[in-house]
């Protein structure tokens, strides 16, 4: 329990209603002048005479109506129905459990999903030639804290070992979300899922020539040496003991921040918070931060995490936050769910040399999406970083800008369940026996979850829950990377990351000259 307060990392809480921020100016500027209050007018006018116009045609063109009709109708949500759950305690049996596939012949121009999910097949190689058998899924129960059996649609759960918080609880209803979402898509699978921070399928222990085939376990990250298998962390349907709501919400909450300041008004200086007692390697950066002595163009805070959850981190405001044109990423005791609330905004992301990775940081390319930060000479690479931004304001103000749209377009709810959903889809195929559903198995479905949760967390489940079957199809997963294509992929990004090196020494070669 201890090591895992530890490591808490930085925490950010609600900020306030930004619906205000949107319609304050517009009314004052419509207030003050006659002229945009015409326009308005003119609009609304031209607005209903249009939609007048299209009902009429619609009524002579039967065929239409009906298609219109039928797709809001798939539009309507199921709401979770709390007073036909409790007597009985039984998960419904009337949501639905199949899909029209005339659907998708209807709409065949499905977008692919983002470069990231061409990660599942590389972490799901180790099994490409073997497949996957129930022998090697026990095996991964040694750390697991639950095991999780899809069968006809329907999730049953097996708890080994309760997660820290409520890690389990949201990742478990991530998944309910996932099958509300897709019904009748997600395949009979059979999973263990670990809820601890680091990856523990170490390579090394099964390569040689009396190997034995790795156990498939999930969990939040991965690193170089282990072949565990990422999958979405809970933050994205919510986070109770810290108070950050689903990533849905707050995605659109965090575009709005970036409006509130440009860029080049912002602050020169980088950024970083967070709670430097969990890894040594944040005691480390703080050694560059601005005192009477010496400036490295870092401003560091140390966030007090007792006191911020006294007072629901009201303190840890995430708009606040986007003030700087830099903000600093650094890893906590591994790969820290703070990355993309970071790279959301449209700051220049210093990124310190990663260990870790999770499922999407794969997609991220260094001087397109992020400035890499040396891991061993942070104040100086530091200092040069800001210094080279605030020399070259536009490219360093576009790579920002890249990052927030990588998070807003590739990183959006839909595309982490299309993640989840090929993911588990990729996997399901690799099994090479017929799920069946454990005795000591319980069913859960969102009933079960949501309507016996309290507070904070279920006022984050009712926030975060899929409406009702989507009316499109998941996007279509782009093709595995074949030996030279990931080669390439990874030499790039190496040379990107020493030539920005290249340029840090020369300039610190500069600077010692100067007298
Ligand atoms: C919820 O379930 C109860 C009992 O089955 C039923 O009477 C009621 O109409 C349902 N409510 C909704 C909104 O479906
Ligand atoms: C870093 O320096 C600033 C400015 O002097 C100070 O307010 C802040 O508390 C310092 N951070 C840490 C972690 O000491």
């Amino acid at each position: 329990m201890q090591r895992f307060q530890r490591h808490l990392t930085t925490v950010w809480g609600q900020w306030s209603n930004f619906t205000d921020t949107i319609w304050r100016p517009f009314l004052k500027s419509s207030a003050k002048s006659p002229a945009v209050l015409f326009v308005f007018l003119f609009f609304l006018f031209v607005g209903a005479f249009v939609s007048t116009r299209l009902l009429n045609t619609a009524n002579l063109a039967g065929p239409t109506i009906a298609k219109i009709s039928e797709k809001s109708r798939q539009r309507i949500g199921i709401p979770l129905n709390c007073s036909a759950y409790s007597p009985t305690r039984t998960c419904p049996a009337n949501y639905p459990t199949t899909y029209n596939k005339q659907d998708d012949l209807d709409r065949p121009l499905l977008p692919t999903c983002p470069d990231y999910f061409r990660w599942i097949y590389e972490d799901l190689r180790p099994w490409a030639y073997t497949g996957i058998s129930r022998d090697m899924v026990e095996r991964a129960k040694r750390t697991a804290n639950f095991r999780l059996v899809i069968v006809n649609g329907k999730a049953y759960v097996e708890t080994f070992q309760k997660a820290f918080q409520t890690r389990d609880v949201f990742t478990l209803w991530g998944i309910l979300q996932l099958l509300r979402k897709y019904p009748g898509r997600v395949p009979d699978l059979e999973l263990m899922f670990d809820c601890v921070d680091w990856p523990v399928v170490l390579s090394k222990a099964y390569s040689g020539p009396d190997a034995t085939t790795p156990p498939p376990l999930f969990r939040y990250c991965g690193d170089d040496s282990t072949l565990d298998i990422v999958f979405p962390d809970w933050s994205f349907w919510g986070w109770p003991e810290t108070n950050i709501k689903p990533w849905e919400a707050l995605l659109k909450e965090l575009e709005e921040g970036n409006k509130k300041s440009k860029w080049v008004e912002r602050e020169a200086y980088a950024y970083w918070k967070g709670n430097p007692v969990v890894a040594a390697t944040r005691q480390d950066l703080l050694k560059c931060n601005v005192s009477d002595k010496q400036d490295w163009n870092a401003r560091l805070y140390a966030q007090d995490w007792l006191k911020e959850s006294k007072e629901g981190y009201k303190q840890s405001d995430l708009a606040n936050q986007c003030i700087h044109r830099y903000k600093i990423y650094i890893e906590g005791s591994a790969w820290s769910v703070s990355e993309k609330y970071i790279l959301a905004c449209d700051s220049v992301t210093l990124i310190v040399k990663p260990h870790y990775y999770d499922f999407f940081t794969r997609g991220l390319v260094p001087m397109q999406h992020y400035w890499p930060i040396k891991d061993d000479d942070k104040c100086r690479s530091i200092k040069f970083a800001v210094d080279w931004g605030n020399s070259h304001k536009k490219k360093a103000k576009s790579i920002g800008k890249a990052a927030s749209r990588f998070i807003q377009d590739d990183l959006k709810m839909e595309y982490v369940y299309d993640y989840m959903f090929h993911l588990l889809n990729e996997y399901a195929k690799l099994l090479k026996f017929k799920p069946s559903i454990p005795e000591k198995a319980v069913e859960f479905c969102s009933e079960s979850m949501a309507c016996t949760a309290e507070g904070i967390g279920k006022k984050f489940m009712m926030e975060s829950m899929v409406k009702g079957p989507a009316d499109s199809s998941p996007c279509t997963m782009p093709p595995s990377y074949n030996p030279s294509s990931l080669y390439s992929l990874i030499q790039k990004k190496t040379s990107l990351i020493e030539q920005v090196e290249m340029w840090q020494n020369k300039y610190w070669e500069n600077q010692n000259k100067q007298p």
